[in-house]
């Protein structure tokens, strides 16, 4: 028997001034559309601004449904927008930000399970890495600097 471990790593900034200014951007964009978010159920918002390497940046926020399950994530939706805006284009980047007026997020809210493995999916697709920005409302940031660094172990069309 062999024990096994997993090491991933990823970057906290204390405040946005500490960030790249193209990093900022990306967040602020992201921001911009929180209000179009339709979250008549959770009343969360979700935003997200993709950074393509065309220099095109494509938006999306959470869509819900009264079915639940259907309902869906703006990280997901944006990665297939700018998919199909500029299929010739890599993701770079995305930011992801959210707003729950029921309480100040002040910490990032991370992507869910199926987010992650759809943000690995696209580096596969598009053959590079997607670094990911989070932040709340509020609060310190997180940068991942790929998909498999939120999702180690992923699974992938290798197997298929
Ligand atoms: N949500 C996202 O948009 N992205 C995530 O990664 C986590 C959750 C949305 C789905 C739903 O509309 C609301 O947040 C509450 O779960």
């Amino acid at each position: 028997m062999q024990k096994l471990e997993i090491k991933t790593a990823f970057s906290a900034y204390a405040s946005e001034d500490e960030l790249p200014t193209s990093d900022q951007q990306l967040l602020t964009a992201a921001r911009n559309v929180l209000q179009n978010a339709y979250a008549p159920y959770s009343n969360f918002q979700v935003a997200a601004a993709a950074l393509l390497s065309n220099g095109e940046t494509v938006t999306s926020t959470n869509y819900e449904n009264a079915s639940y399950p259907i309902s869906v994530c703006a990280e997901h939706s944006a990665l297939i927008a700018a998919a199909n805006r500029f299929p010739e284009s890599a993701v770079i980047a995305v930011a992801i930000t959210v707003l729950n007026p029921a309480q100040n997020i002040d910490r990032p809210a991370l992507p869910c399970g199926s987010c992650r493995q759809v943000i690995c999916e696209t580096e596969r697709k598009n053959g590079n890495a997607m670094k990911v920005i989070l932040q709340g409302e509020t609060g310190e940031i997180y940068i991942f600097e790929k998909g498999n660094d939120m999702l180690p172990l992923a699974f992938d069309g290798s197997y298929l």
